[in-house]
């Protein structure tokens, strides 16, 4: 059965983890939904782990395109979530659903936006048009230059409020997900508390709806430096097949993300 916002929906109210792995090709498509997960991500970290860039700055709305429609011809089953670049979106809502609606004709089924409530306005415009949006919360990497680096986000109170703020706002404003990225687990479980859609986490603890790595760091492909709460599920492995069912079954047992990949 195809996997849509229903699915993720139910799947969320009856505790069952969601999977979700990045991915940038048909064949990857293809091998990750037959291994079980649900959400394929084309995400902008394509710039690094495809085309070798040290930020998902340079990435292109037209290379975007490019990747989820490869993604969209090998994937069946799994929901398919295309990243609206760096400068794709934040200009206006219209600007956003222009670049959008071209992210669902190349066969996404839901766009992810970086930003906090700020982005209330587009998340609404899009979503009341027939695109749904997945909010991106906490470490926003397109946010890298303003961040001075790649951290932990949401660590005092002041911030751990406004994150709290962020996710509430864009639910209420449409959003059919929040995604959180490097905050404490104990501020992605009150947002899962508190907001009424599913929630994904990376960095953010076992407390969510379900969890997404890059493909490339849960397979030991990527050579930079691992985050700590990436965990290569190919020492362990005899086949990337078997990496990713090991992942589909740790997010749904709970064993991943353990406490030393968690802040
Ligand atoms: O681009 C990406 O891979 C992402 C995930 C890290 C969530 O946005
Ligand atoms: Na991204």
């Amino acid at each position: 059965m195809k996997v849509t916002v229903n699915t993720l929906n139910k799947m969320a109210a009856e505790g069952r983890k969601i999977s979700m792995l990045t991915c940038y090709d048909a064949s990857f498509a293809s091998l990750l939904e037959d291994a079980g997960v649900d959400i394929l991500l084309v995400g902008d970290s394509l710039g690094m782990v495809i085309q070798g860039v040290d930020s998902t700055l340079p990435v292109t709305q037209e290379e975007m395109e490019y990747h989820v429609r490869c993604v969209a011809r090998g994937a069946k089953r799994a929901l398919v979530l295309g990243d609206m670049t760096f400068g794709s979106y934040q200009q206006s809502p219209q600007q956003a659903f222009a670049n959008a609606s071209r992210l669902i004709q190349a066969g996404a089924h839901m766009v992810k936006i970086e930003g906090g409530a700020y982005m209330a306005e587009t998340t609404r415009f899009l979503s009341e048009r027939g695109i749904p949006v997945c909010a991106h919360i906490g470490l926003t990497p397109q946010f890298v230059n303003a961040f001075g680096g790649y951290r932990v986000q949401g660590k005092s109170e002041d911030d751990a409020r406004r994150i709290v703020n962020d996710a509430k706002v864009l639910a209420e404003a449409g959003a059919s997900m929040v995604l959180m990225e490097c905050v404490p687990s104990a501020l992605a479980r009150e947002i899962t508390e508190t907001v009424a859609v599913p929630t994904i986490g990376i960095g953010a603890g076992v407390d969510v709806s379900g969890q997404v790595l890059v493909s490339y760091d849960a397979l030991g492909v990527y050579p930079g430096k691992k985050a700590r709460f990436v965990k290569n599920f190919m020492a362990d492995a005899q086949s990337i097949q078997g990496a990713v069912e090991a992942y589909v079954k740790a997010v749904q047992d709970k064993s991943f993300p353990a406490a030393e990949h968690t802040f």
